[in-house]
């Protein structure tokens, strides 16, 4: 196939075997419907642009009935009052500034700004999430992100002084379209700053679970600099964060328009050495791969043998990837704890787990749990002491597959 950014060659380095839609929680009666697809990686040696081979049409992945809300963690909506005070601190004008957000989710980024009584727009195609957005009273209109929908908000409101995104960027295919509406809504000055899950993190913490429908890239400073390039835009800072386990803030602005910090060309140095940019590294990032699949089974399967009870704890998107690219269905899990009613009562996508509330988990603790959600271990883990004190223990799969006693 042909690289989605420069049109260079790139071959998929690895698949990850036939995949259901990572949020495609479903009914037994509609097992015989389920839809899957091929879920291959590629990485672009022209752009270093890390990207999916095939990508289920976005209808299927983001609809009314989308199962993420972003305001189920508390430390998310922490992360997401700092992410706006950098922004209210470095890039708004003094008069009456306006900021954009794509993929405004249910608006937990946004309200900061709201509450700040900052001008703002959240777009946001899930009609269900935008509807809880609203409800918190963060400005937000039911649409995909294009020139359209630009015209549209400078006609309403004028150019924007910042346009953010977080997690969202990773999901756009046509990332060309995004950047020029972008480029129609930025006033002169203005940035675009988004975040995303980082692919050096990935990388080095064998985190193949970032690989899903909705991330048809995992992206690098190396990558956005070529991506946005192309449109006039320069990449003028880089500010790695812990969420999603490692992500990064990427900070864009017109080329010329504003300095650029001097973290941004280290940052390229870094993901040099890393090796980020050659073929090896995504040979052995496959090799990994397989190495903490075969750990995973065997130790599940070594605790079935033992009449040990395991439940999965968190039924993440990314859980999707391990499960189905493992093979690790009821046999082995018995259940997975959600907080999320919309996916309670549900079974996972592909591998047909039932999916419980977390009253089922609290009830009777059983005694593994498989920290999916292991991006949040260290709120999991202050919030379930209960479980270790009554004997749990937790396995744990990134950066290494292990058990987890305290
Ligand atoms: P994701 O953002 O990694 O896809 O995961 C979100 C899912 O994890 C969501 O369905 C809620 C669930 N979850 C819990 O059930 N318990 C928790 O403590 C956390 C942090 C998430
Ligand atoms: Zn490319």
């Amino acid at each position: 196939m042909n690289c989605r950014i420069c049109g260079h060659d790139a071959e998929p380095f690895m698949s990850f075997g036939k995949m259901p839609i990572a949020n495609g929680f479903l009914s037994p009666d509609q097992y015989d419907d389920e839809y899957f697809f091929e879920l291959a990686p590629i990485f672009c040696i022209n752009c270093s642009t890390f990207q999916l081979l095939e990508q289920p049409d976005p209808k299927m992945m983001f609809h009314d009935e989308y199962a993420f809300f972003s305001r189920t963690s508390k430390n998310m909506a922490k992360h997401f009052t700092e992410f706006a005070q950098s922004v209210m601190d470095g890039y708004l004008d003094d008069v009456s500034p306006l900021v954009v957000e794509v993929g405004s989710n249910d608006g937990i980024l946004l309200d900061n700004f709201a509450k700040a009584g900052i001008r703002h727009v959240g777009v946001e195609p899930s009609g269900n999430v935008a509807e809880v957005a609203r409800k918190h009273g963060v400005n937000t209109v039911t649409a995909f992100f294009d020139e359209d929908l630009v015209a549209d908000v400078v006609s309403e409101y004028g150019q924007a002084d910042a346009l953010i995104a977080a997690n969202v960027m990773c999901h756009i295919p046509d990332i060309h379209a995004v950047v020029q509406a972008a480029e129609k809504l930025l006033k002169p000055k203005g940035v675009f700053i988004f975040e995303d899950p980082y692919l050096g993190s990935m990388i080095e913490k064998v985190s193949y679970d970032q690989i899903y429908d909705e991330h048809v890239y995992i992206f690098s400073a190396s990558s956005v600099a070529n991506i946005f390039i192309h449109h006039g835009f320069e990449l003028i800072d880089v500010v790695p964060q812990v969420t999603h386990g490692g992500s990064m803030r990427y900070v864009l602005a017109r080329k010329g328009a504003r300095d650029v910090s001097e973290v941004v060309a280290k940052q390229i140095e870094t993901e040099h050495a890393l090796g980020l940019h050659k073929r090896e590294t995504y040979d052995q990032f496959r090799l990994n791969c397989e190495e903490s699949r075969e750990s995973l089974i065997r130790l599940l399967k070594e605790k079935r043998a033992e009449g040990a009870s395991v439940v999965g704890y968190a039924a993440t998107s990314k859980s999707t990837t391990v499960l189905n690219y493992c093979g690790i269905g009821p046999d082995l899990i018995d259940y997975i704890s959600d907080t999320t009613p919309m996916k309670q009562g549900k079974f996972s996508p592909g591998t047909h787990i039932p999916v419980k509330d977390h009253d089922t988990f609290k009830s009777d603790y059983p005694d593994y749990a498989v920290l999916f959600a292991w991006n949040h271990e260290k709120e999991i883990l202050a919030n379930e002491t209960l479980f270790m004190q009554s004997g749990g223990s937790w396995i744990v799969f990134v950066p290494c597959v292990s058990v987890r006693t305290e």
